[in-house]
């Protein structure tokens, strides 16, 4: 039985991570961090399972790390931990480096310090982000890199140094180039999970409108849960190598909206230009999507594309037999869809109890 460390074990991909790893018989470890509320929602279902084993650890903390690798002594670590948002990345830049670079190091450093250097695999979560204001389309393995966020360029050195412990010390560590991969659990401020939550609350009478940035950003969307098969895979083969993933199939977000809205019940079309742009119901007429300037970014990567012919071929890993763009979507709008109903009954609920405690029939 193998033994994994998951960094981001409380994230989208760490919790279904954990699930496939779990499915393939191994002992999974995963590191948290102290909150003073509880996010461990996506990860709840697996707490006691006899495989999920949890630990207190911080990127930002070497002696966090070095405590749990020379505690867990894992055989394969996934280093999926990160200031994930790339917008946000504007605003902490210094936190974002801290986390997304230097955090890469200090797991490369425990392992090697803790003795596991010949015989720990690691994972590190790189991403299309690399290839930023980008310079080929689409983009594959040899595509030059030009990273355009504080997150690109953290994640840049992460990709860096990985390469530098794999040929200086002859370390199996290998970077995942994936490219945008979304889900049900896909956090909320994230542009696909923004607008399936919106146009399910709007279609059942909970939200007026949606503001979003630039409605013309091309995306190439995946699904988290087929992705993180790549994950393992990538750490199952003779020699270390960095795979792009991805499905080779681009979108841009105004598309999302009319797909996701129209699984919602509702047509959707799109007038005007720019920060005048609007989503119109198109059978009441009513402005449901509004471009607000708020969420536009200093510099922002607007064409992502990936090629993913290296993984197809090396990996036997196809995006054609996956979840399909509609496919994702449609989840994504049931899930939100059956989220805010459940929602609106317990409302209902309350506002009935509210209501009999006041006349009292029930005390
Ligand atoms: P996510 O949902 O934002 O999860 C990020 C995880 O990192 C969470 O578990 C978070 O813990 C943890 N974390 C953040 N800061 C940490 C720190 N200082 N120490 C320890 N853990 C920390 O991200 P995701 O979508 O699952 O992505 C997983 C990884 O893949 C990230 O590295 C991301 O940059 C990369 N990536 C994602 C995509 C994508 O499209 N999803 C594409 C390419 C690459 P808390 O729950 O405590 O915040
Ligand atoms: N978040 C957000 N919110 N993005 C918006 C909005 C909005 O209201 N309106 C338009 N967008 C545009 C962004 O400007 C960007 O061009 C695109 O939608 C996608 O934004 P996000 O969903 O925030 O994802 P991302 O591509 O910036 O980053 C994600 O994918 C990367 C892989 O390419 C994250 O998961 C990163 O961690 C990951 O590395």
């Amino acid at each position: 039985m193998k033994t994994a460390l998951i960094t981001g074990i409380t994230g989208q991909d760490g919790s279904f991570l954990a699930e496939f790893l779990i499915e393939k018989g191994y002992q999974v470890h995963g590191t948290i961090r102290r909150s003073s509320v509880d996010f461990r929602e996506r990860i709840a279902h697996l707490e006691g399972h006899p495989q999920f084993h949890l630990h207190y650890a911080d990127l930002g903390d070497s002696m966090s790390i070095m405590q749990v690798v020379s505690k867990v002594r894992p055989d394969e670590i996934y280093n999926l931990a990160a200031q994930s948002h790339v917008q946000v990345s504007f605003d902490s830049p210094e936190f974002t480096a801290d986390v997304d670079a230097t955090g890469v190091l200090r797991i490369l450093e425990a392992v090697r310090l803790c003795g596991l250097a010949d015989t720990c695999r690691i994972y590190q979560a790189s991403t299309s982000e690399l290839y930023g204001k980008v310079e080929e389309v689409p983009q594959n393995e040899r595509t030059p890199f030009h990273p355009y966020s504080p997150y690109a360029v953290a994640k840049l050195y992460g990709f860096w140094i990985v390469k530098e412990y794999r040929e200086a010390y002859g370390m199996y560590c290998c970077s995942g180039i994936l490219f945008n991969h979304e889900s049900e659990r896909r956090g909320e401020t994230f542009v696909t999970r923004k607008i399936t939550l919106a146009a399910a609350r709007i279609a059942q009478g909970k939200q007026e409108k949606l503001y979003l940035g630039n409605l013309s950003s091309l995306r190439d969307w995946g699904y988290a849960k087929d992705y993180v098969e790549c994950m393992w895979l990538i750490l199952q083969q003779p020699e270390p190598e960095d795979y792009v993933i991805a499905t080779g199939e681009q979108h841009s977000v105004r598309e999302f909206c009319l797909h996701a809205f129209r699984r919602a019940g509702i047509e959707l079309e799109f007038v005007g230009e720019g920060e005048n742009e609007k989503g119109i119901d198109k059978a009441t007429g009513k402005v449901l999507i509004e471009v607000s300037p708020d969420f536009y970014r200093p510099t922002d990567v607007v064409n992502l594309w990936g090629d993913p012919t290296k993984a197809r071929e090396q990996l036997g890993w196809d995006p054609s037999k996956k979840t399909s763009f509609e496919q994702l979507v449609n989840l994504m709008v049931d899930a939100d869809m059956a989220k805010v109903a459940v929602e609106r009954a317990g409302e209902q609920v309350k506002m009935n109890l509210e209501e009999y405690l006041e006349k009292g029939i029930v005390k």
